[in-house]
């Protein structure tokens, strides 16, 4: 009979992960959780279509809300950080046509999904019609929860072209604006759309 193997030679020690930059490409492809699947998945950035475009989000962000992605990783500012928790509006943007509190969305959850801030509301023209009313109506004030506002007004719109004051006063229930500017919406809303029904 042969020598006994020792523990270690029955168990040679598993590859541990390196540390630092460029770690990734140094893990095994096929050890444990380190599959090959698992290892390109890692090398595929995460893609967003945001605004009918396809924008891929550095790795670094995968893990953060989509407010955060939008803003900092993407460079899409209108939507703002106000308290961070779901409860003002002022991240606001649709998500497949719906209002959605962008600091409440992984940015995972976002994939696949159609994105609209308010940079993508205009087009080529100068100002979607919602904005240049906005403008007309002189609503903003210091002007910080009104792109929240505004994606809420468009997607109102696009369910009830012309809403009832009851109907503006609920789709934007949950808009704080601390300027006191929605009696001005409300205006403007019913301004833009009287005879539209
Ligand atoms: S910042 Fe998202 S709801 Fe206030
Ligand atoms: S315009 Fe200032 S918070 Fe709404």
């Amino acid at each position: 009979m042969g020598a006994a193997m020792s523990p270690a030679a029955r168990h040679p020690a598993q590859p541990t992960a390196p540390r630092g930059i460029g770690a990734r490409i140094q893990y095994p492809l096929a050890v444990g959780p380190y599959s090959h699947g698992w290892f390109l998945q890692r090398q595929i950035a995460m893609q967003l279509n945001v605004n009918q475009q396809s924008l891929n989000v550095p790795p670094d962000w995968e893990d953060d809300c989509l407010l955060q992605v939008l803003r900092e990783a993407l460079g899409l500012t209108g939507a703002k950080l106000g308290c961070g928790a779901g409860l003002c509006g002022a991240c606001t943007v649709l998500v497949n046509g719906q209002p959605t509190r962008s600091c409440l969305m992984p940015v995972r959850a976002a994939v696949g999904q159609s994105i609209q801030t308010l940079e993508g509301l205009s087009g080529s023209s100068a100002l979607a019609p919602v904005q240049a009313t906005w403008l007309a109506a002189a609503v903003p004030q210091c002007g910080y929860c009104q792109s929240g506002q505004i994606m809420a007004t468009v997607a109102l719109l696009r369910q009830h072209p012309s809403p009832s004051a009851e109907q503006i006063d609920e789709a934007l229930a949950g808009h704080l604006c601390r300027c006191g500017t929605q009696p001005r919406i409300r205006a403007a809303i019913l301004n833009m759309t009287k005879g539209s029904a």
